[in-house]
């Protein structure tokens, strides 16, 4: 006999029934391993065991886009900021649809208005259609407890496909059939089934007889520990660079306008600016530069090149770095005038960067961004199309495409990009130039500068790497993903 199954019989010792929960408290064993045992047992007609019906629910792929907000309370937002909205404005039916139902709102001449049911639900927030699916996205496959209170609001979620509930028969109780005192007893005769050190030490394992060691019982998954997936990505990005014989610099996040945007010729008063919406700092609110040869430097850049006034103050506005090319420029700076015949000299960093940008499958407001540069002499956009094919070749992106780009600190600049069959869409993985004269002049190197940099959670979409569905999944926290996750492939 397994020990689980003693441990089941130990259990049900001097006992006409039992409750399954009670036997999983007992028995002390794992509901799994419980389940398993009581199995065996019956089926051996040591123990009858009568069954109960359960549902078992599981979220659709629609159903976990649900979690954070059903498009009905998107709806009600809109209506309850404006009071009423124009029907033929609304083009989610569905939304439509149940604000009517929940009797959110009344349609009134062509218009959605607000009822007083929509305004109190606006308030409450706690939609419970949404609570309850929160509740069944975290609890997992055992939320028993959760589907029995919720019987209706399951179906009717089950009707809208966000839910599918599959019925069960589980474990209720369980009878021995036969004396577990008595199987127990004659138990111990069959045999030893756990070898100890005293045994090994007196020798006493020569005298007693061990039990077959099976090799096919079940076990419980076991999580080792791992890293989050944007870490593992960070530190295997990282790698690639290194191997190609980069070194990597670091720098601060918050940063000064002046090594995000002036310091790279984006103009003071231009959209470029505005390219990236950024992130401002109210507290500090300026950093000062005190490398005052490059900001005069930087002034005469963008006065001749821009032909417009440019402001020390704005520069010094403090921001969240909207891109690790502001790492780029210091160290562009950091190396200005330095003599070193070993050209040319190869940088990269990975590093957080901050946009104000909505989020969607393919776009984080905070991510990460790679960048490598490479100063040398007589480089040419060649050698910068041959290193960052070569770049992208190792983490398994062979057919990368390239077109011409706009970058305000490249001349000539290009983006790199490659079509995700499984998206059907075509995902940028890079923005590539060489930069300006105007700026390696400025900030004092007399060299050519080669630089490609992009987002680093973009790989985690691809098949060949990750094949997630959104770059958002890894920064929800699930524990039950993170723990089954998929592997980095290439
Ligand atoms: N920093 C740019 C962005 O965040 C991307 C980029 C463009 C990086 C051109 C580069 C480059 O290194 O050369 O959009």
């Amino acid at each position: 006999m397994h020990e689980y199954e003693i441990k089941i019989l130990q259990a049900l010792k001097g006992k006409k029934e039992l409750g399954f929960d009670d036997i999983v408290v007992m028995s002390g064993l794992p509901k799994d391993s419980a389940m398993w045992a009581i199995e065996n047992l019956s089926q051996a007609k040591v123990v009858g065991v009568k069954r109960k019906g359960a549902s078992e629910v599981a979220l659709t792929q629609e159903g976990e886009k649900y979690v954070d907000g059903f498009p009905e309370e998107r709806l009600l937002k809109e209506v309850f900021k404006s009071g009423k909205l124009d029907i033929r404005g609304i083009k989610d039916q569905i939304a439509l649809a149940w604000a009517k139902k929940n009797a959110w709102i009344m349609i009134d001449g062509g218009m959605a208005v607000i009822t007083q049911v929509g305004k109190e639900a606006a308030k409450e927030r706690e939609y419970p259609a949404r609570i309850l699916l929160q509740k069944l996205a975290s609890a997992g496959p055992g939320a028993g407890a959760v589907v029995q209170k919720n019987q209706q609001l399951i179906g009717v979620l089950a009707k809208r496909g966000l839910l599918t509930v599959r019925e069960r028969s589980v474990i209720d109780s369980v009878a021995p059939l036969q004396d577990p005192a008595r199987l127990l007893s004659s138990e111990k005769e069959a045999g030893i089934g756990t070898l100890t050190r005293d045994m090994i030490k007196s020798g006493a394992w020569r005298k007693e007889r061990f039990r077959p060691y099976s090799i096919n019982a079940p076990v419980e998954p076991l999580y080792p520990a791992r890293l989050h997936p944007v870490r593992e990505f960070i530190n295997y990005v990282r790698q690639q660079w290194l191997e190609m014989g980069f070194v990597e610099i670091a720098g601060p996040i918050i940063e000064a306008a002046f090594w995000n945007f002036d310091a790279l010729f984006s103009p003071q008063d231009h959209p470029t600016r505005e390219m990236q919406d950024t992130f401002f700092l109210s507290n500090p609110r300026q950093i000062s530069i005190t490398d005052m040869e490059a900001v005069e430097e930087v002034r005469a850049m963008h006065e001749l090149g821009w032909k417009e006034k440019w402001s020390e103050n704005l520069a010094k506005e403090a921001l969240l770095r909207t891109h690790v090319t502001a790492l780029s420029a210091r160290y562009m700076r950091k190396l200005a005038n330095a003599v070193n015949e070993n050209y040319p000299q190869k940088f990269f960093s990975v590093g957080s960067v901050f946009r104000n940008e909505n989020l969607d499958y393919k776009h984080l407001a905070e991510l990460h961004q790679y960048e490598g540069i490479i100063i040398g002499n007589n480089l040419t956009f060649a050698n910068l199309i041959d290193s960052l094919k070569k770049f992208y070749a190792k983490l398994g992106f062979e057919d990368v495409k390239l077109r011409p780009s706009y970058f305000p600190f490249t001349e000539p600049s290009l983006e790199a990009y490659y079509y995700d069959e499984e998206h059907g869409d075509t995902i940028e993985l890079a923005g590539a130039g060489i930069i300006r004269p105007e700026i390696t002049k400025a900030l004092g190197i007399n060299r050519t500068v080669l630089a490609w940099g992009g987002g680093l959670e973009r790989f985690m979409l691809s098949a060949r790497m990750m094949g997630l569905d959104s770059i958002v999944t890894p920064y929800k926290n699930n524990v039950g993903w993170l723990r089954s996750r998929p592997n980095i492939k290439v």
